[in-house]
């Protein structure tokens, strides 16, 4: 790898160290550590501005799902921005680019929907589901139906309810985060929080047990609504046991509780279906997505609204006066006109089944590396996995945090030519969804090069 002095003022590496706060980033490390300064990128790779070419393991931020280098999306936003680069929504005004994308939105909804919503972020989308949620209940007369369950290591995004949505301690400590009424319930993730001889099925009655317990604590006229991602992201790529959502669902239904989809990442195709909702089997009232609708080539979100939600946040915006949630980017036309091409991209070059034909080889590639003596569990669904390392492959016994042994594998997979994320000690993979299966290959190849060599580092820590 070829690195230019980080500290000198004028390189680009100090100029980025004496000029940006990072997110997600530890700020006091980055000042000595630096930035890796990505410069382009085609199809599935990427280049920094030495040359040195990476696979995008994570399609960025889990979003480039069509990868670098689409050309239609690029033309799509300079041809709506020669011809009309912004109008709102507000005031009864509208345009053409927002009412086909709202359009093709509906007619692709996984579960009967009624309108749509739109925003610029993930966080925004969720942050705006909340706030429906309360002006639902407001609507129907139980406005003490506030209160919000989540699961822990849930990721929901950043704003101030998005973040106190999310169950990340880093999203909390310091920011004096979350706000009151959001409560945090178990994640479902068997391998990590199953008791000893515990079955997946027991796991998920155990966790439905405890939701319920949690819902009839509070009392269930003060909670309004569930929030999940159908399979966990940030939190670690966590796979909910078969029967979990069937069995939440029943118990928000017997309490009323409405049930919002966060399909940031799961959307468009993510999973082998075009939603994580139909993978996961979710019947819910909102659904929201971002990311992979527009392949992250401009920032858009979306979120779906049923029937139900519609009527009742029509006729209490009517006795308020106006719908008082407003962005002034809300329905953008060039992201509009952009994830328009995008849903044509998806249908056009049959993404989805794509991602079906990649799958196997994507999934079983990593599943193999279960015999590594570093490797405790493999999992993952469509083209999204996690490697989680553990210290005891019998009693998944983790490394002590501050070993940092996913931190090193991250380090040295991008050594390797390969961008993945380590969430602790979990390795994650998210690759543009138009991965071909030599480049599947290829990805996994090189992370078992950073694999050994951090079994080489950590081996004398290792109960194996
Ligand atoms: C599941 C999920 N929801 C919401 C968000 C927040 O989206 P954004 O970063 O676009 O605000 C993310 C971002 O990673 C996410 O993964």
């Amino acid at each position: 790898m070829n690195y230019n002095s980080k500290h000198l003022t004028n390189s680009p590496e100090g100029r980025d160290i004496a000029s940006i706060i990072h997110p997600l980033t530890n700020l006091k490390s980055h000042l000595e550590k630096g930035p890796v300064i990505i410069d382009s990128g085609e199809g599935v790779w990427v280049t920094d501005i030495y040359g040195n070419k990476y696979i995008e393991g994570m399609s960025g931020l889990w979003c480039v799902s069509l990868g670098y280098g689409q050309e239609r999306l690029v033309n799509a936003a300079a041809n709506q921005m020669r011809k009309m680069p912004y109008y709102h929504l507000t005031n009864h005004k509208s345009h053409n680019p927002i009412i086909n994308l709202a359009e093709t939105l509906l007619n692709m909804a996984p579960v009967p929907m009624s309108k749509v919503w739109f925003a610029n972020s993930g966080s925004e989308g969720n942050d705006s589901a909340a706030r429906i949620v309360w002006y639902y209940w407001s609507a129907t007369g139980k406005p003490q139906k506030r209160k919000i369950i989540s699961h822990r290591q849930a990721y929901h995004g950043n704003t101030i309810a998005s973040a106190s949505l999310s169950g990340m301690y880093y999203n909390h400590a310091s920011f004096g985060l979350p706000l009151e009424g959001f409560l945090h319930t178990t994640p479902p993730h068997h391998y990590r929080f199953a008791k000893p001889e515990e079955g997946e099925e027991e796991f998920a009655t155990r966790l439905a047990g405890e939701l319920e317990t949690l819902i009839e604590k509070e009392g269930s006229d003060t909670i309004g609504a569930f929030f999940t991602e159908p399979i966990m992201g940030s939190g670690g790529v966590i796979v909910p046991p078969p029967t979990y959502y069937e069995k939440i669902q029943k118990i928000l239904t017997k309490h009323d509780i409405l049930l919002i989809a966060d399909e940031v990442i799961t959307g468009f195709g993510r999973t082998g279906n075009m939603f994580g909702t139909t993978t996961m089997g979710l019947n819910p009232d909102m659904i929201v997505c971002a990311k992979g609708l527009s392949s992250a080539y401009i920032p858009i979100s979306a979120l779906f609204v049923n029937d139900k939600i519609f009527e009742a946040i029509s006729n209490e915006s009517d006795r308020v006066g106006v719908f008082g949630l407003s962005f002034t980017y809300s329905g953008h036309p060039v992201s509009a006109a952009v994830a328009s091409e995008a849903l044509k991209i998806y249908e056009e070059e049959e993404i989805v089944e794509h991602v079906k034909r990649v799958t196997p080889v994507f999934q079983e590639g990593l599943r193999d590396l279960i015999d590594h003596p570093l490797v405790g569990e493999v999992r993952g669904v469509g083209l999204l996995a996690g490697v989680e390392f553990v210290k005891n492959k019998i009693n998944h016994e983790p490394f002590s945090n501050e070993l940092g042994v996913g931190a090193f594998c991250n380090q040295r997979a991008e050594e390797h030519g390969l961008i993945v994320r380590a969430i602790g000690d979990t390795i994650s993979f998210c690759p543009p969804l138009i991965i071909d299966i030599n480049e599947v290959e290829e990805m996994i190849s090189r992370f078992r090069l950073a694999l050994d060599d951090t079994w080489k580092q950590f081996k004398n820590i290792s109960e194996h």
